[in-house]
């Protein structure tokens, strides 16, 4: 284990503050006491650990965190989510310190649409407008028209002009999800994530038939044969929201496996079955949302690092479609 100054000096090789934590310490107090000294609002996925989840400040799906990351008055904005998210969440906030307890914390769906590649793409189809789900990099952002949320994406696609062709990157099965519920015939960038591409549909099948009772839900980044059998899809938000208003009491959840923390503490007396993987790994688990840990939020908070950074040309063409986001979402009330 390293001191401070060599732990700097190594933060962009491990993505994190590699110190070692005196485990007698209540982390749960200090990172309390660390968001007042500082002024620091914590914003939490709901894929993240529960322990996290508990401590932020607020807890949401990637709309929401969005609109908290552009409103709070905060100094200091620590993300406990992925690299994406806190990108988004600077370009909101260019003026506040954005930090993410992991750099390394990626999204493989991000990943799987590479801004060169992209652009090449882009140019072979000069007539569309594109429209990025929110899960790509800051640098997609700058070659996209409108960015869309699964909360938003209906919305966002039917606000569009129906002569007016369109890109949708990255997500094939999100893509193909609002291809079918808008009509709209779309090109689609050829992504997906890996987690929601994991899920055993002859296994969820066989749980539905010794649970005819339950209700399969899931987000649209599932495939699409898996979205075939749901009884309802939409976002983490949406999901938990019908878990709530729901009258069933048995539910197969066909997302990442974090999101059960907020099911279960709405529902206390309800059934949760996370949707099963392919094979026995813990796939259904976003490896990258989980690099996270309440000692990596600790740290970071206590040494304001890592922080994200990004280049001026990026924040300025990377705002406009995430703002046009915002207003076409306000304007939808959601
Ligand atoms: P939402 O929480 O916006 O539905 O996004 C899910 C997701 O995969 C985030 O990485
Ligand atoms: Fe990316 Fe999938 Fe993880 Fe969400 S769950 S961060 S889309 S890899």
């Amino acid at each position: 284990m390293t001191d401070i100054a060599s732990a700097k000096a190594d933060l962009n090789l491990n993505g994190y503050l590699d110190i070692e934590v005196d485990p007698t310490l209540d982390l749960v107090e200090e990172i309390e006491k660390l968001k007042k000294e500082k002024n620091a609002i914590i914003l939490a996925h709901y894929y993240q650990e529960s322990e996290i989840q508990d401590i932020a400040d607020y807890t949401g799906d990637s709309l929401g965190l969005s609109q908290k990351a552009a409103e709070t008055d905060a100094d200091i904005i620590v993300f406990a989510g992925v690299h994406f998210m806190a990108e988004t969440a600077k370009m909101l906030s260019p003026e506040k310190k954005v930090l993410l307890p992991d750099l390394k914390a990626g999204c493989s769906l991000a990943d799987s649409c590479p801004p060169d590649i992209f652009r090449k793409f882009k140019a072979k189809h000069p007539d569309h407008i594109v429209v990025s789900y929110i899960n790509c990099t800051a640098e997609l952002k700058t070659l996209t028209d409108i960015v869309c949320t699964s909360t938003n994406a209906v919305h966002i696609i039917e606000s569009i002009p129906e002569d007016q062709p369109i890109i949708f990157a990255p997500d094939k099965n999100l893509g193909a999800y609002l291809v079918k519920k808008t009509g709209r015939d779309m090109i689609l960038w050829n992504g997906a994530c890996m987690v929601h591409e994991i899920f055993a549909m002859e296994k969820i099948v066989k749980l539905l038939n010794r649970h005819p009772e339950a209700k399969f839900i899931a987000h649209p980044e599932c495939e699409p044969q898996l979205l075939e059998i749901a009884d309802f899809i939409g976002s983490t938000s949406s999901l938990i929201r019908y878990t709530r208003e729901s009258d069933a009491d048995t539910f197969i959840v066909g997302t990442e496996v974090g999101i059960l923390h907020q099911m279960q503490k709405y529902s206390p007396n309800k059934t949760f079955i996370p949707a099963p993987p392919n094979n026995t790994c813990a796939c259904n688990e976003c490896p990258h949302m989980k690099r996270n840990t309440m000692e990596k939020l600790y740290l970071c908070m206590k040494h304001e690092l890592p922080e994200i950074i990004l280049p001026e040309h990026i924040i300025r063409d990377g705002i406009a479609p995430i703002n046009r986001m915002m207003e076409i979402s306000a304007k939808a009330g959601l």
